[in-house]
């Protein structure tokens, strides 16, 4: 075992020194500007960046900044970057081109990219020749020496470009949470399948588990600060422990996480096909509080594009999986990724695509157009057809989808749930949003005193992204 993975109470309090001299000189701009000094950040990506950026404004919040929702009043910027597909990048790509006028009116201002897209040389080297009003680009590797970065962009005033270090694991770095009923908890970085279109494994590295006991005291003390739901993430959460220098394996990490008092419900993600146990869906059929939901990316239907993504499972092992789950918990609820045109994907083996979606019934699709990622095996593939092609198949998938969803949804019409209340809806004052185990966004007319509490409701209209329904109370059932 690799004993440089956590990383030592000596470099963990270095960082929080450079915290301590970069408040010295946040209250130095609060004394001069007579306001305290503004950060932005804006988060793409998966669930983990979230929980990265998490860690970001936790930093910097306890470096004396205040952290506002507003770009353009911030004196400092930061984008934490996705590199999963183009999109995310080009949006990046506009949205700091966008802003040469910000840096340019006041250079004291401080622009910052990090992430995913950051670890990629050939970003970096754009940034470096192309965006000149960027100050700081760091990589995923270095997340945990932001404040020594950032000291050093405030107290030299020159460029910092840092893209080096090594897969870690750090504790104890301040955070600060979005939202309080709801909390995310990494469990694991990295990961080592090498999919051949994904460049998730160049950009965070090797996989490596946090240890059991960090994990469980973190979420005993969400719980004591009122979260009830708890979502433990990784890229591929199933090999948890694999290759570490503990016993405890992912099924024996949900059950303890669920003896923690509290914590109402827990969900995780992301499972690979190839590596979910039995014992894993023991678990979740025995443990009340895993909720009853599996999100298992298959990515394609058909066995030649499976083994040209490297995913290193047939479409038969994978039905096989998804109906042993079934078996154990006929009412889980199940969704999955899927990438439209994989290079030399034929119409045949996107139709094999729909035929999957037909026969398994997923609850839920996200749905990708393959982007082709430098430096992954994927991208040396021959790619013959056009965009037309690959956008039509894109739609027509949407089409079967939605369908399927909705005769899904509908199943639930008349039934009553309990609801865990997140908020007031957003698109109606008088109707309270939440959801159900089975993570099916629920509406229904009720108030704000709700919000953090489980509500029976009774289902009165099935929508294809969302439920409507209405408080059950018990004199109904006498009705
Ligand atoms: N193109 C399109 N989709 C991708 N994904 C990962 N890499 C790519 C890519 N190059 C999708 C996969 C994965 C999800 C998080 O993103 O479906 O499961
Ligand atoms: Fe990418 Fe495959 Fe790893 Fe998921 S399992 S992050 S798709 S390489």
């Amino acid at each position: 075992m690799n004993q440089n993975l956590y990383l030592s109470q000596e470099q963990i309090q270095l960082q929080m020194d450079y915290i301590d001299k970069l408040s010295a000189l946040t209250q130095g701009f609060e004394r001069s500007h007579g306001r305290p000094m503004a950060a932005y950040v804006e988060t793409y990506g998966c669930q983990q960046n979230e929980n990265d950026s998490e860690r970001i404004c936790g930093m910097l919040h306890k470096a004396g900044f205040e952290l506002i929702e507003e770009r353009k009043a911030a004196d400092l910027i930061l984008f934490n970057t996705c590199a999963v597909r183009e999109n995310a990048e080009l949006k990046v790509f506009g949205n700091v081109g966008a802003l040469k006028h910000w840096k340019n009116e006041n250079p004291e201002r401080i622009l910052i990219l990090c992430g995913c897209m950051m670890q990629q040389e050939h970003i970096a080297e754009q940034i470096r020749q192309k965006y000149k009003q960027v100050d700081l680009v760091f990589g995923t590797h270095a997340l945990y020496r932001f404040p020594e970065l950032l000291f050093r962009i405030l107290s030299e005033r020159s460029r910092v470009f840092e893209l080096g270090g090594g897969d870690v694991i750090a504790e104890d770095l301040p955070i600060v949470r979005k939202a309080g009923l709801q909390a995310w908890v990494s469990i694991m970085y990295g990961c080592n399948n090498f999919c051949s279109y994904c460049v998730v494994p160049y950009v965070r590295g090797r996989e490596r588990s946090r240890r059991p006991e960090k994990i469980l005291e973190e979420v005993r003390s969400l719980a004591g600060h009122g979260t009830k739901e708890i979502t433990l993430l990784g890229q591929n959460v199933n090999s948890y422990g694999s290759g570490s220098d503990f016993e405890e394996n992912f099924a024996q990490l949900l059950t303890a996480v669920c003896r923690i008092d509290g914590i109402e419900r827990v969900r995780f993600m992301t499972s690979h096909p190839k590596d979910i146990s039995d014992e894993l869906i023991e678990v979740m059929a025995r443990e009340k509080k895993v909720c009853k939901m599996l999100h298992l990316p298959v990515q394609a239907g058909n066995n030649r594009i499976l083994q040209a993504m490297n995913r290193k499972y047939t479409v038969e092992e994978y039905l096989a999986k998804m109906e042993k789950a079934r078996r154990e918990m006929p009412h889980l609820a199940l969704s999955t990724d899927i990438i439209v045109g994989f290079p030399g994907e034929t119409d045949e083996e996107f139709e094999d695509t729909l035929k999957l979606l037909r026969r398994v019934q997923f609850d839920n699709v996200y749905s990708f157009l393959y982007s082709k990622r430098e430096g992954t095996a994927a991208s040396k593939l021959p790619d013959p057809n056009s965009h037309e092609v690959k956008q039509k198949r894109f739609e027509r998938l949407l089409e079967v989808q939605n369908e399927i969803a909705l005769e899904l949804n509908q199943a639930y019409e008349g039934k009553i749930y309990d609801v865990l209340v997140e908020g007031v809806s957003k698109t109606n004052p008088d109707c309270m949003t939440g959801r159900t185990d089975t993570n099916k966004i629920v509406n229904f007319p009720g108030n704000e005193s709700m919000v953090g509490r489980f509500i029976p409701v009774r289902i009165t209209k099935a929508h294809t992204w969302s439920l409507n329904g209405e408080i059950w109370r018990i004199e109904h059932a006498n009705e």
